[in-house]
């Protein structure tokens, strides 16, 4: 049975809620996936393969998760791996693929091997705290405000699922 690392850095949850139900769809399609934060996981020894997500705050990956895929180079370099990012709310009429994805992660990440990357939709917190977030939240229309796409999270887990069948 392979074993599955989803690490992931997330600010105000949401990203953390992506990486838990991908953990899930991998277990029940038999695989042994755990669900960790980026910056509790020092050894990939046990994994046979890794999935790394982050939040994208201002263009972006978290400082976390920049740190894991610096950190585990040589190891991610053998080692089937995948990536997501999540970020985007508001109207999708207005996202910029230039803040989506940061591209820098993605060269960095192509030039170890990765097997796919992709954006999930994110959201803003029900309760922001602070200013930023306050004015981010009144601009965001209530229904683009979680844009989390659980069936499209579910489709993603079920490909990365689908490559580590034997
Ligand atoms: C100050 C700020 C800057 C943000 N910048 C971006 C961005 O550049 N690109 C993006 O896609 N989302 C951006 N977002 C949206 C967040 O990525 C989104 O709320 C995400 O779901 C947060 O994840 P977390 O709850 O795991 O921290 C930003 C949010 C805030 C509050």
């Amino acid at each position: 049975m392979s074993s599955v690392l989803v690490a992931y850095a997330s600010k105000h949850g949401s990203t953390g809620e992506i990486a838990a139900a991908i953990a899930e769809r991998l277990n029940a399609r038999g695989l042994q996936a755990s669900c960790v934060p980026a910056d509790q996981v020092d050894d990939l020894t046990p994994y046979d393969a890794v999935i790394v997500g982050s939040a994208v705050y201002a263009g972006r990956w978290r400082a976390d998760a920049r740190r894991f895929l610096r950190h585990f180079r040589h190891e991610l370099a053998h080692r089937p791996f995948w990536m997501f990012s999540s970020g985007p709310v508001g109207d999708p009429a207005d996202d910029n693929p230039k803040w989506l994805e940061p591209s820098g992660i993605v060269k960095q990440a192509e030039a170890l091997g990765v097997r796919g990357h992709t954006v999930f939709g994110g959201s803003v917190p029900d309760e922001p705290h602070g200013m930023m977030l306050r004015s981010m939240a009144r601009s965001t229309p209530p229904e683009f405000r979680d844009r989390r796409d659980w069936d499209a999270i579910g489709d993603w887990a079920e490909s990365v699922a689908a490559a580590l069948q034997p």
